[in-house]
């Protein structure tokens, strides 16, 4: 059966008319485990510098940075007691301001992490505000009276376990924290609220930076009416206890594209410049996010690959959904991988990590890449008493939910630690790290490595895989072929999802020439009426 997506989109064929952010692949650096230069076994900002090479010859044309900001770090970064200085874990503001300098430099840009949901509990307007009913900061968070029987308001529960509000003795009242309760939560119906971190984003556009990844952008409003969540009839034991509940009254609030387009008029007012949504959302919900008007995020998040099971159907489903649903002139992207989530090349086994990278960047959309994705790094393998997650310590044990495994350092070579640091890191490398690495991946033109390499390489080379339209022309039984179209630039991709020989026959590959293959050994091959595509396989097939 061959199935059809329009293929017609409003969108020039030429990249050049397209803004950096279209026709670009993000790469996502989480610094802790980047590179260490202070020998203190964690990453710093000067060792994103010394790597930028590695950037270059991969291709990216843009970094995310998780966060580098002031933090007491209960949750690595996502709790930021200032947001306008660095770290001095990752150096100082004049290392950030070197790091823009040099990616501008070399024609790459920088999206900072921007975490508005909560602050720390350290930051000075928590501090404040907890300190008296009173204070010009009182109402700047989440507080409430106590319930009849002086517990908590309501049911609503933190994402990383336990019940969602912390008591606060100064003002005798609780206060909300989705996360940790050492992040509390903004009220962002706060007009004042608003204008404070619109006044931090300005601090970061003046500096220069290109963009903001805005975390848990779906988190911001919550009930006004305070409403219990209600139960959720589907929760299973060995799942996280915050799906117990549905968070309807928690998350995606009316109301929350006024903040969202808030945040893009400021953005705006600068040239040039990108909003990334974070939103564990369905399709149809994470569309809503573009703004009535396009006046929303450039790109909400689409986590689906990594929400959704690999597999053709439904990937071939996902990629008609989701141009079905895009508002017109809406820009899609896809995300393999990040320091939330397992690891792809475990999620999906080495061989598949490969036809998945094949899908990221030759998918419709801007791709986003995890770092380490890039080298197979496959989930770390934590003891126990080297956990460092709060997800795991509040809940240990859970399949899937220990972040830390995602979070292992990157592997440069096979010298002490991997060329990470000069000491044991803050998170084991992974086993093996001696041969999986990005020097002996460089040297080998079968790796993972210099897969990405060339697939990046190839995105740039052809419009239809850069800018152009797609449609999907097989989703089943294990295959996945779709084809791309930028006016006289025609690529068709072929996948195998699955761990069987396929044997085909696809008119629109026909007389095409196979540029590159997952598994390699193919190039230059001229394609036939029939097809046969290994087990684990994947073709880009040009066909101009
Ligand atoms: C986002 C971040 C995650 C963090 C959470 C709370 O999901 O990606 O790492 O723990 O928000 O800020």
């Amino acid at each position: 059966m061959t199935q059809a997506t329009s293929p017609d989109t409003p969108f020039s064929p030429d990249p050049a008319d397209h803004p950096w952010w279209r026709r670009g692949v993000v790469y996502q650096v989480y610094p802790w485990s980047f590179q260490d230069t202070t020998g203190d076994g964690i990453g710093d900002i000067p060792g994103i510098l010394a790597r930028l090479d590695h950037l270059a010859e991969l291709g990216v044309d843009a970094v995310w940075l998780s966060p580098v900001y002031v933090s007491p770090m209960a949750d690595f970064g996502y709790d930021v007691a200032d947001y306008r200085d660095v770290d001095p874990r990752f150096g100082t503001l004049a290392d950030l301001d070197r790091l823009i300098a040099a990616l501008h430099a070399r024609g790459m840009k920088l999206i900072m992490d921007f975490v508005p949901n909560h602050t720390s509990d350290r930051h000075p307007w928590f501090v404040e505000s907890a300190s008296s009913r009173t204070n010009p900061r009182a109402d700047w968070y989440i507080w409430r009276d106590p319930a009849p029987d002086g517990g908590p308001p309501n049911n609503w529960r933190s994402m990383f376990g336990g019940i969602g509000w912390e008591w606060s003795q100064p003002r005798g009242q609780w206060y909300y924290h989705a996360f940790l309760k050492e992040q509390p939560d903004l009220d962002w119906r706060n007009p004042a609220v608003v204008a404070a971190m619109h006044d931090v984003l300005r601090f970061w556009l003046a500096r220069g930076v290109d963009g903001f990844r805005v975390d848990v952008i779906w988190h911001l409003l919550k009930d006004p009416a305070f409403r219990d969540n209600p139960p959720n009839p589907d929760w299973r034991p060995g799942e996280p206890e915050v799906r117990r509940i549905l968070q309807i009254m928690t998350c995606d609030q009316p109301g929350i594209l006024d903040l969202v387009e808030g945040f893009r008029r400021v953005l705006d007012e600068y040239d040039d410049r990108v909003l990334i949504g974070e939103l564990y959302l369905t399709i149809e919900r994470l569309c809503a996010y573009y703004g009535d008007h396009l006046d929303g995020a450039h790109l909400p998040f689409n986590f689906h690959l990594m929400m959704d099971p690999w597999d053709a159907e439904t990937v071939g489903g996902l990629i008609e959904e989701y141009e079905r649903r895009l508002p017109a002139g809406a820009w899609p992207n896809w995300v393999l991988g990040n320091h939330d989530n397992p690891r792809v090349a475990s999620r999906l086994g080495p061989a598949q990590a490969r036809v998945a990278a094949m899908f990221l960047l030759t998918a419709r959309g801007t791709p986003t890449l995890f770092q380490g994705d890039e080298i197979g790094l496959p989930n770390g393998v934590i003891p126990p008493e080297r956990v460092r997650d709060p997800q795991e310590k509040n809940e240990p044990g859970l399949p899937g939910h220990d972040r830390d495994i995602a979070r292992t350092p990157m592997q440069w070579d096979a010298g002490p630690f991997a060329g990470f640091s000069t000491v044991e890191p803050w998170l084991p490398l992974v086993p093996g790290w001696e041969t999986r690495n990005v020097a002996a991946q460089a040297a080998d033109p079968a790796s993972m490595l210099s897969l990405h390499r060339r697939l990046i390489a190839l995105r740039r080379a052809h419009p239809a895989l850069a800018v152009g339209s797609v449609r999907v022309l097989v989703a089943e039984a294990g295959l996945l072929a779709y084809e791309r179209r930028a006016g006289d630039d025609r690529v068709v991709v072929m996948l195998n999802l699955g761990g069987a020989l396929i044997e085909t026959r696809l008119a629109e590959a026909d007389g095409g020439q196979i540029v590159l293959s997952a598994r390699g050994g193919r190039d230059g091959e001229i394609v036939g009426a029939r097809i046969t595509l290994a087990a684990d396989d994947g073709l880009v097939i040009a066909c101009d």
